[in-house]
């Protein structure tokens, strides 16, 4: 049961240590079980294949890599907090891939190595598919069984989506000059997303997958013996002007599904070459799990930038519509979107998404902020400061946000809104590059290398305002130099670096999710903080506790209950990332290698109390 409003949500568990153990830690009283591994077929037949022996095709048709954000549809298509607690469509993102994981030839593949080897300058289309395959969203089907496991169960609506697969383009960008490719020369559709982090779920029950890193993906050669001049849509988001991040332009077969990643221009014609497939991503895009046969839709007015993920505010009957979304890059923003029109329960749908206000946020120092409209028309975002319209806006919010002088950030990640009071709370996970003449009191350190949370009340509790006021709910980092809102303390049962993930369950309880780069886990300064966890805190109080801990190399990332809260599952990304074969064949990681392979695969985690109890009492 909850207690009084005034203390917050009962947290009941022992916290568990500080862990550099190559497994998974829950608390005293509470059992996980590993479910849906890369490469789990979603037809609920066994593997019977490791990634690195399935065909591209079959990658396309079972679990992607790397799983991160993520949402507990129940099956009956109502609202997610009703409806059965033992029967969903799990749906999931799929951020990236690791190579050495996927083929073959590159088991023996050194630690850190990020892409495959290029042979005359190509690369085997058969594994450039695949890997655009194991990219995207997975829907799939899963219940609980007599024997209390969960297992994937066959079903018409469990589906892929890659990198590949054909998606609309919505709201005010459709149609655009700026995105206009061969594939699509009027500018309506594009193939597939790309670095697909966080997530969000809108109230009416449709799952919200968000671009992030998808920049490097593509490159653009038009400079490349000259210093780089690409056009502003391309160089505020950083597209390579080297190689590509997995070199997918070089696919042997020199397909146009591939040449798209190279985003060179060849002449006057836009719509002769693929210049502007790059200004089709860095979206949200929108995916109905309940209709198979609904194309995923790139919602355009939410802005362009490396979307971590969505969170709504609560939806009220008759009020536009409010979500919040923030940009994971050092010195970028966060962002709001109040919808144009009002939600409407009975009819409500992805359209809501296409007309509204976008707005970036500015962090006063005296505790207030502001909401910021990213406007044609409005403050500078003129014809003649080089905003011809709306849709130009939007493919450069950066652009957009910079000119009206919103609040650089320390890399927001995850945001959550407090079910109980409407408080927003955002993860800003680390920015070592902030020097101490850009220290503001929302990013109060210089060379940050642990993060902070902050939280802010909309104006009379109304998520349309366009003031708010802010404070920080956690500095994150060692005992000397951390601080918890409330009356907690920072302490060995509860320190945390890096914070990334964040959700708010029903009854208030704030998940916490760490991510400290696999390249500085167990090192230096991070050291102390261990392997990647997750805790619980109270947002009244401060009291936080460390519910979980992971494997080596891995960051925690996605976290959901079943509507009655007595199942959670968390996604475990990229365990194994700093340990080599030779660990593999010892088994490590010893939490989530299926089919016998060792090679450590992303994983779902199913948690349950023992007694049958709500997760974290
Ligand atoms: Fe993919 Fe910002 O985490
Ligand atoms: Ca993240
Ligand atoms: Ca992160
Ligand atoms: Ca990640």
């Amino acid at each position: 049961g909850a207690q009084a409003a005034s203390q917050g949500p009962v947290i009941g568990f022992k916290p568990v240590p500080i862990s550099a153990n190559d497994t998974v830690v829950v608390p005293e009283g509470y059992s996980v079980q590993v479910m849906i591994p890369q490469g789990t077929p979603l037809s609920g037949q066994p593997a019977g294949k490791t990634p690195a022996e399935m065909t591209a095709a079959e990658q396309g048709m079972a679990i992607g890599a790397h799983h991160d954000g993520m949402h507990f549809f129940p099956i009956e298509g109502r609202h997610p907090e009703q409806g059965s607690s033992t029967d969903g469509l799990l749906v999931l993102n799929h951020e990236y891939i690791e190579p050495r994981t996927m083929h073959a030839r590159a088991k023996g593949m050194s630690i850190g190595s990020g892409r495959m080897p290029v042979t005359d300058d190509r690369r085997e289309a058969e594994e450039v598919q695949k890997e655009i395959n194991a990219h995207g969203v997975s829907i799939v089907r899963v219940a609980r069984q007599a024997d209390g496991k969960w297992a994937v169960v066959a079903d018409p609506r469990s589906r892929r989506i890659t990198a590949a697969t054909p998606t609309e383009i919505a709201g005010p960008v459709r149609g655009h000059a700026l995105v206009r490719t061969k594939y699509s020369p009027d500018g309506t559709r594009v193939r597939g997303t790309l670095n697909n982090c966080a997530h969000g779920y809108t109230p009416w029950n449709t799952y919200l997958t968000c671009e992030e890193n998808w920049a490097g993906y593509f490159r653009n050669l038009d400079q490349q013996d000259q210093k780089p001049n690409l056009p502003r849509e391309q160089a505020r988001y950083g597209v390579p002007t080297g190689q590509g991040r997995y070199n997918w332009d070089q696919a042997a077969n020199g397909a146009d599904e591939f040449i798209r990643f190279n985003v060179s221009s060849t002449g006057a014609d836009a719509t002769q070459d693929y210049r502007n497939e790059v200004n089709a991503f860095g979206w949200i895009v929108e995916i109905d799990p309940f209709n198979p046969g609904a194309m995923p839709a790139k919602r355009t007015a939410l802005g362009r930038f490396a979307h971590e993920g969505i969170v709504f505010a609560p939806a009220r009957e008759g009020q536009p519509v409010v979500a919040y979304s923030g940009d994971d890059s050092r010195f970028e923003y966060i962002y709001k979107f109040v919808s144009a029109r009002p939600f409407n329960r009975a009819t409500a749908n992805g359209a809501l998404l296409d007309e509204g206000t976008l707005y970036a946020a500015k962090f006063n120092a005296d505790g207030s902020g502001e909401w910021l409209p990213l406007v044609h028309g409005q403050g500078p975002l003129t014809a003649a400061n080089g905003f011809a319209d709306q849709g130009e806006v939007l493919v450069n919010t950066r652009l957009a946000a910079d000119a009206v002088g919103a609040t650089k950030m320390d890399r927001p990640e995850w945001g959550a809104v407090d079910p109980r009071d409407g408080r927003v709370y955002f993860t800003l996970t680390n920015n070592t590059r902030r020097t101490e003449a850009q220290v503001d009191p929302a990013n109060p350190r210089a060379r940050n290398q642990f993060g902070q949370i902050i939280r802010w009340r909309e104006a009379n509790d109304d998520h349309a305002a366009t003031r708010f006021a802010w404070d920080l709910f956690l500095i994150a980092g060692p005992e000397d130099s951390s601080r918890i809102a409330g009356n907690a303390s920072v302490n060995a049962d509860n320190m945390l670096a890096c914070p990334d993930g964040l959700w708010f369950d029903a009854d208030s309880r704030l998940w916490i999710q760490t991510d400290i780069g696999e390249s500085e886990q167990l090192k230096g300064d991070l050291a102390p903080f261990g392997n990647n966890q997750m805790l619980c805190a109270n947002p009244i109080t401060g009291e936080m506790r460390r519910f979980l801990t992971g494997p080596n190399g891995q960051e925690i990332t996605g976290v959901v209950t079943t509507p009655d809260r007595r199942t959670m599952f968390v996604n475990v990304q990229h365990p194994g990332a700093t340990t080599s074969p030779a660990d593999w064949a010892a088994g490590k990681p010893n939490t989530s290698f299926p089919n016998g392979s060792g090679v450590p695969l992303s994983a779902t985690l199913v948690i349950t109390k023992n007694d049958g109890g709500i997760i974290g009492t």
